[in-house]
C-alpha cells in the first residue's frame, strides 16, 4: 500500500463512478429519496495537469472531488490514485492522505479559533507521521505563501480573508501533496485578494509540480487557474477539454448557456 510506481499511471483515474445518497423521509408515508449525485463519472489526470471543474451548484463537483481523495466511497466504479485503487473505508488510505491536500471555500470556518496557525498548519505532518522538525517546516510554507514570520504563534481572528486562504493553501501542501485539491478556494475573496491567490497557486504548482483540481463557479477565473476545464451538470460531466477551446467554441449546450451568461455580465470578460 503506498508504494505505487510512480510515474506510468495517471495520477488520478476514475472509471465509471457512480454515487448515490439515499435520504430517509422527512414526512410520515413518505419514501426514501436516493439522489444521483453522480452517474458513471470517467476521467483521468496527468500528473502535473490543471483542471478546472465548473458547474451551478449541485451538479456533483464537491462529490466528484471526494472520490479523488478517497473521503466518500462511489456505489459503483472504481478510483485510482498513482495506479494504485482507492478504497475508502476498507483499507487504510494514510498513503493517500499524505500525497493529496485539500482547501475549502470558508476561509472563516476552516480553522478552530482555539488553535494557534502554527498548530492547525502541522495538523497534516502529525496526521501523516513525516519526520523531521516541523515547526521548522510549518514556518518555511508560512513564508512561502506569504504570512508575515510571527503568523505561527498568532490565531485565526488577527488574520484576513485572503490570508486565512494562504494558511489553507499552507496546511495543504505543508507535507509535500502531488495533488491539490480546491473546493471554491477563492469564491469567498474578493477580486483583488483572490487574483493574488490564483497567483499563488500557479507559482506553487510550478515550484513543487503540483497537480491541481480546482472547483469554481467562476468561468471568469478558468483561463488564468487551469489549461483544462470540465464542466459538470447533474452528476455528469458534460464537457472536458482545454479551457480556451471550451471558452472560444463550447460544444454542449449547457457550456454555451454558461459562457454565454458569463459574457453577459457587464465589465468582465475573460478574453485578454
Ligand atoms: N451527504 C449527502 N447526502 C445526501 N445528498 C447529498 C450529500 N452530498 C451531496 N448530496 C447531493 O448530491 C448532489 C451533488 O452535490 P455536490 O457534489 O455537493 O454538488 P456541488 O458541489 O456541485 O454543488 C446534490 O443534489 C446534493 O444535494
Ligand atoms: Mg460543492
Amino acid at each position: 500500500m503506498g508504494a505505487a510506481p510512480r510515474g506510468d499511471h495517471p495520477l488520478v483515474e476514475l472509471a465509471g463512478v457512480s454515487k448515490e445518497f439515499r435520504t430517509p423521509p422527512r414526512k410520515l408515508f413518505e419514501r426514501a429519496q436516493t439522489v444521483c449525485a453522480l452517474t458513471d463519472v470517467s476521467l483521468t489526470i496527468a500528473r502535473g495537469e490543471s483542471v478546472a471543474i465548473v458547474g451551478e451548484s449541485g451538479s456533483g463537483k464537491t462529490t466528484l472531488v471526494r472520490q479523488m481523495l478517497g473521503l466518500s466511497t462511489p456505489t459503483a466504479g472504481t478510483v485510482r490514485f498513482d495506479g494504485v485503487e482507492v478504497v475508502p473505508r476498507s483499507r487504510d488510505l494514510g498513503w493517500l492522505r499524505r500525497r493529496t491536500g485539500l482547501v475549502f471555500q470558508d476561509p472563516y470556518s476552516s480553522f478552530n479559533p482555539r488553535r494557534t496557525i502554527g498548530q492547525s498548519v502541522a495538523e497534516p505532518l502529525e496526521g501523516s507521521a513525516i519526520p523531521g522538525d516541523h515547526g521548522e517546516m510549518v514556518r518555511a510554507v508560512l513564508e512561502r505563501v506569504g504570512l508575515p514570520h510571527d503568523a505561527a504563534t498568532r490565531y485565526p481572528d488577527a488574520f484576513s480573508g485572503g490570508q486565512r486562504q494562504r494558511i489553507a493553501v499552507a496546511r495543504a501542501i505543508v507535507h509535500g501533496p502531488e495533488l491539490l485539491v480546491g473546493d471554491e478556494p477563492v469564491s469567498a475573496l474578493d477580486v483583488l485578494v483572490r487574483a493574488r491567490v490564483l497567483d499563488l497557486l500557479a507559482e506553487l504548482r510550478r515550484e513543487f509540480g503540483l497537480t491541481l483540481v480546482t472547483i469554481t463557479h467562476d468561468l471568469g477565473i478558468v483561463p488564468k487557474l487551469a489549461e483544462r476545464t470540465i464542466v459538470m451538470q447533474g452528476g455528469r460531466i458534460v464537457e472536458d477539454g482545454l479551457t480556451a477551446d471550451l471558452l472560444t467554441a463550447p460544444k454542449h449546450p449547457y457550456t454555451q448557456q454558461l459562457v454565454a451568461s458569463r459574457l453577459r455580465l457587464p465589465g468582465t470578460t475573460w478574453r485578454g
